[in-house]
């Protein structure tokens, strides 16, 4: 196999040497549903430079694409843009076979790489600084929590590429290497549920980040990043997406999130998504028997209200609700009005519990908390309507004044 992996030549100095995982299906609690890649890149000078590794399995794979353009050994400088170890987890392995000059990080990442593997050979770059190898020269910037505490932007000034880690990515696995090879709305869904899943909770970093480069000088005509696909076109719109994102302006979106028993809360949530588009907003019913959360989470990007329903099962919430609040929670997600709902057959504690998550999350709470007595009623079901047409009001209230 080893004679099918080649590299692939994106720019005059770099080669991408990374590897494609078609069958990954779940990344640390995100749904993979496209499978995703592990990018490096190797840039070619008077000096060979490699830029982050892959996971520990692919090793091989980005060693027989390096092995196309020039000999491993040849590699002079390693450097580390984020430490995770999908991006190190062969470092070790490859520096004890190439033996390089130098592995570089941020002073960060120089931390995490002793801590994970025991390495202590790493050197630490400053923010902002510029080194030359051979003939070209990169520069780094730390782009700390974006989105671990060592993560780093790398640029190649020769070839106008910026290296942005997971910045700018996406799980999407395909032999096409450049964004304007593949389905325009695809990259904009899998670009978006990677922002939602990994960079949701340091949007005020993303922002801070944004302006940076904006205000850089930089002449970045290619972007890098370390999944998916490479952009050469539309970087503007890229970033475009990233500052929307980092804003979670509210839109008139209403998610309503639930799991249910005998059918009692779903009839609830739909009597609610009735309320909801009558009021003239939009209502996206997410039942958690099929949808992961990973997926919710990207619905909840630009949505601006988020209501819950739950029946009451042995005096809790069901546990799929408690899986996704928890997951949503640590996401940190701004400007969301909420509501609760469900069913229940005596003790009825599951409103009192959402309600609770909804607040910790700073949630503006709409309308009353309606719940519902083994099956809803007539009464029970034009309540919820009711609190559909509430939620309507107020996203267009809120939407309007943002
Ligand atoms: Fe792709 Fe944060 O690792």
């Amino acid at each position: 196999m080893k004679q099918a992996f080649k590299a692939v030549q994106i720019s005059e100095h770099v080669y991408w040497v990374g590897a494609i995982d078609f069958s990954l299906r779940e990344f640390h609690g995100y749904a993979t549903q496209r499978g995703t890649t592990y990018n490096a890149y190797l840039v070619v000078g008077e000096k060979v430079t490699l830029i982050d590794t892959v996971k520990a399995p692919y090793k091989g794979e980005m060693l027989a694409r390096i092995s196309s353009v020039t000999e491993p050994d040849n590699i002079d400088v390693i450097i580390s843009n984020h430490s995770e170890m999908d991006h190190s987890g062969c470092l070790a392995e490859v520096i004890d076979l190439v033996q390089p000059e130098s592995v570089l990080a941020s002073a960060k990442g120089v931390e995490a790489l002793r801590e994970h593997f025991g390495l202590d050979c790493v050197e630490a770059l400053a923010d902002g600084e510029s080194l030359g190898v051979g003939d070209l020269t990169l520069s780094f910037y730390e782009t700390r929590m974006l989105h671990w505490p060592d993560s780093m932007f790398t640029y190649l000034h020769a070839d106008g590429i910026l290296f942005s880690q997971d910045g700018f990515g996406m799980h999407l696995a395909s032999f096409e290497r450049f964004a304007d090879e593949l389905d325009p709305p695809i990259l904009e869904y899998e670009a978006a549920k990677y922002y939602a899943n990994i960079l949701l909770p340091y949007s005020n970093l993303v922002s801070k980040t944004l302006e940076r480069v904006s205000q850089s000088g930089l002449d970045i005509r290619m972007v890098a990043p370390d999944h998916g696909p490479i952009w050469r076109k539309d970087i503007p719109k890229v970033l475009d997406w990233y500052a929307k994102w980092a804003d979670q302006k509210p839109t008139c979106k209403a998610l309503v999130v639930y799991d249910t028993m005998w059918h009692s809360t779903e009839l609830m949530a739909k009597a609610i998504g009735e309320g909801v588009s009558a009021g003239g907003a939009r209502a996206l019913l997410l039942p958690l028997a099929g949808s992961h959360r990973s997926d919710v989470a990207t619905q909840l990007l630009d949505a601006g209200a988020l209501v819950v329903g739950s029946p009451t099962m042995n005096n809790n919430i069901f546990p799929t609700l408690s899986d996704v609040l928890t997951y949503i929670k640590g996401l940190r997600p701004k400007n969301l009005i909420g509501a609760a709902f469900g069913s229940y057959g005596w003790g009825g504690e599951a409103n009192k519990q959402l309600l609770a998550v909804l607040e910790e999350m700073k949630v503006q709470l709409v309308g009353e908390a309606i719940k519902a007595k083994y099956v809803p009623d007539e009464a029970a079901l034009g309540q919820c309507y009711e609190l559909g047409l509430q939620i309507a009001a107020k996203l267009k209230e809120v939407v309007g004044n943002s």
